[in-house]
């Protein structure tokens, strides 16, 4: 096969769609298109079984290492490391059915295209799905890629407790993937994602593919107020220390912060926990998340800081006290130029406009940009809904994303080495 023919290569869109839909099918959440896998959970199982069905039908070789990353790389001959692709089957509780199982079904979708055509490639592909890319059950995201290019020992991601009080370790064995493939894994020669954008920006400017610049930092805090429970009705407002009031100011706080700070400096309270939650009783504690994000690290430093001061400040004034916790804390990430490069002319070749722009979500891809070169391909969100089960792409910019997935991991793969 010449690499005219390569070029004409373009993936089965129905074979595709079929495979998101029956993925999708578990955990559906009722009256919706979307899904509840929380990582680890049976449903993850269940979602895990059939992927790696497919991937042995496909005749590929199979591991699962011990955080529980499946990775699946085609038979080849030579010693040549893999062009990989991959993302998540994990979802957040109110997800959609294409954030992260697009990249792993697409990534499918390329090598079943490839094995399909009889192509001869110079390196073999590869696609994995990473363990707990949410973290939203087990803090931090990313947490499977992040052990697999060792950016966290074994030994610490398997003690992590879950907001439900599950342990990550016990979970993996429970359901049956506490695997035994050598961690930190194998490197491959280079690593491209596809991805849903979950943002708004390739729709308002009418783009179809995004080549993906880079991912922003994250920081991620739990913060624990406490202060004096009593009866809601006895306890004047002048002698009270509640912590219920200092966890809204502090979400009023980020707003305004990330307001002041500017784009693209976001911040969200998304989880809060009130001791004991009762009508009548002034908290004993309240519990809540800070995620703060932007591509600038010096700013994010300063909203961290800032953020840090305010607490601190309005608990004393209430007489409580504070305790925080770090869950995650990600620097932002510049993808490889090269295979940015490749991204773009791949999908203009295609005929698709496409524009560059960074990641406003965590992915699999800023963690493997650690070790090798790396980029992300993303297709329009519609609505920019992500995170909620009305997450939606359509079939025509799916089939978009997926070919230029195939074009790139082609052009990846052959030698004279491209990265
Ligand atoms: C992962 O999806 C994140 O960006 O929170
Ligand atoms: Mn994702
Ligand atoms: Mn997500």
């Amino acid at each position: 096969m010449t690499e005219a023919d390569s070029a004409a290569l373009r993936i089965d869109m129905t074979r595709l769609g079929d495979k998101l839909a029956e993925l999708a099918s578990i955990g559906a959440i009722e009256g919706t298109e979307g899904c509840a896998r929380l990582a680890l959970t049976d449903e993850d199982r269940d979602g895990r079984n059939l992927v790696v069905t497919y991937m042995r039908d496909l005749g590929l070789d199979v591991s699962i290492d011990g955080i529980g990353n499946v990775i699946a790389v085609m038979a080849h001959d030579g010693p040549e490391a893999p062009v990989m692709t991959g993302s998540h089957i994990d979802t957040v509780r109110t997800g959609g059915r294409y954030d992260g199982n697009l990249g792993v079904l697409a990534g499918l979708e390329v090598i079943e295209t490839v094995i399909g055509s009889g192509i001869t490639l110079d390196r073999p592909l590869a696609v994995g799905f990473f363990t707990d890319e949410e973290g939203a059950r087990f803090p931090p995201d990313m947490l499977g890629s992040l052990v697999y290019v060792g950016g966290m020992a074994l030994e610490d991601a398997l003690e992590i407790e879950g907001i439900d009080g599950a342990i990550v370790g016990d979970e993996l064995t429970r359901i049956g993937y506490a695997g035994s493939a050598p961690l930190p894994g194998p490197v491959p020669h280079a690593f491209v994602e596809l991805h849903i954008e979950q943002g708004p920006v390739l729709e308002v400017e009418d783009i179809t593919i995004g080549a993906v610049t880079g991912v922003q930092g994250i920081s991620w805090q739990q913060v624990t107020i406490t202060g004096q429970s009593n009866h809601a009705g006895t306890t004047p407002m002048s002698l009270r220390r509640d912590p219920g009031f200092v966890a809204a100011a502090c979400a009023t706080f980020v707003r305004e912060l990330a307001l002041e700070l500017g784009h693209p400096q976001v911040g969200t309270v998304g989880r809060v926990e009130f001791a004991p939650n009762l009508v009548n009783v002034v908290p004993a504690s309240a519990t809540f998340t800070v995620d703060l994000r932007n591509t600038d690290e010096a700013v994010l430093v300063e909203a961290e800081q800032r953020f840090a001061a305010f607490v601190a400040k309005a608990a004393e004034a209430e007489g409580c006290t504070v305790e925080t916790e770090t869950l995650a804390r990600f620097e932002p990430v510049t993808f490889a130029p090269e295979v940015v490069d490749i991204v773009e002319s791949a999908a203009n070749d295609l005929g698709h406009s496409v524009m560059r722009l960074p990641s406003g979500a965590g992915h699999d891809a800023q963690m493997m940009a650690r070790v090798c070169p790396t980029a992300m391909v993303f297709t329009q969100s519609r609505d920019g809904l992500s995170h909620n089960a009305a997450e939606y792409t359509s079939p025509a910019d799916l089939e978009a994303g997926a070919n230029v997935l195939l074009q790139t991991m082609i052009r990846l793969s052959q030698n004279p080495a491209s990265v």
